[in-house]
């Protein structure tokens, strides 16, 4: 069949406005690419929190439509618990969402309200806490986790509700580098086990070398591509006010001085950087 599937989230011509503000948006189009990991970039009230608060249904378009699947998504108990079933959003502060008085007891709230069998629940939260690396944490009160440990309790109550899509707003942010690099690690595995994944970050080293794809939110709109692409848009970069990755930086140099042919991709990191310059002139691809 030569039919293309439409995208699983979609916002079309999309406009929202909180109550006596400005619009925030004014008809975008957004398209979730499937099995894909994105990074929405963006200043600070730029709009990435509406965004992603508009394609998990916590937000209503205004005007346009949110789609999944290619079917618009009615805002009733039934269309909202389909949504939720597809795209779970992670919000930024964890006790914004923890409420329950113990990890096992939140991760399991999204399954249970879908009115799953306890069995079933029972083997989505172990799967879930396992994913997030916190199954020793299974019975501890939430408030008394550290900050991390609560921001993983947080994602392991979406990744319960076996998202298609996961949106995590700004999921790095206030961890320390370990913590980040092991936030890395289980957001990769659930990319690979065919999640797709979304993520709203300020940081653009961390963007460059983690997604596929850029939504990149500037006054002139939204861009969407592969991140290679718009991250070496200085254009872009200074309409969006973002500084341009080490990664690229790095690269456009190596190429300006002859050391790094075109069709080699550039360093992102600088472990990939030393595995460049220990290959031969740097002619092989450096190794991740
Ligand atoms: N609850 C709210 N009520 C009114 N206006 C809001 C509300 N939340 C956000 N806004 C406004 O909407 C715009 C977009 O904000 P949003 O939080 O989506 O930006 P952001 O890109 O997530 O910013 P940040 O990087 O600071 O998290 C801003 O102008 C902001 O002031
Ligand atoms: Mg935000």
């Amino acid at each position: 069949m030569s039919s293309v599937q439409p995208p699983v989230v979609q916002l079309v011509q999309a406009g929202f406005a909180y109550e006596d503000g400005p619009p925030v948006f004014d008809g975008i189009d957004f398209a979730v690419p499937e099995g894909r990991a994105m990074a929405l970039l963006g200043r600070n009230g730029s709009g990435k929190t509406t965004l992603m608060r508009l394609l998990s249904g916590g937000l209503q378009c205004r005007s346009g439509a949110l789609r999944l699947a290619g079917e618009e998504v009615a805002y009733d108990r039934r269309g909202l618990t389909r949504l939720r079933t597809t795209v779970q959003l992670v919000l930024q502060d964890p006790d914004d969402q923890l409420f329950a008085a113990s990890v096992g007891q939140d991760v399991s709230f999204g399954p249970l309200n879908l009115g799953l069998p306890e069995d079933e629940v029972r083997l989505r939260v172990r799967e879930a806490l396992e994913a997030l690396d916190i199954t020793a944490l299974e019975d501890r009160p939430t408030h008394l986790l550290s900050y991390g440990q609560r921001k993983r309790a947080a994602i392991a109550g979406a990744v319960a509700m076996r998202p298609r899509v996961l949106i995590l707003d700004e999921p790095t942010a206030g961890l320390d580098p370990h913590g980040q690099e092991r936030l890395l690690e289980v957001l990769g595995r659930l990319r690979d086990t065919g999640t797709t994944v979304v993520m709203a970050t300020h940081d653009v080293d961390l963007a460059l070398r983690w997604a596929d794809d850029a939504a990149v939110l500037s006054p002139t709109g939204l861009r969407t591509g592969p991140i290679e692409e718009l991250l070496a848009d200085d254009a872009l970069l200074a309409a969006a006010r973002l500084r341009r990755p080490w990664g690229m930086a790095v690269t456009r140099l190596l190429r300006e001085q002859g050391l790094l042919p075109e069709d080699v991709p550039g360093p992102r990191t600088a472990e990939e950087l030393d595995a460049w310059a220990e290959t031969a002139q740097g002619t092989h691809r450096p190794t991740g």
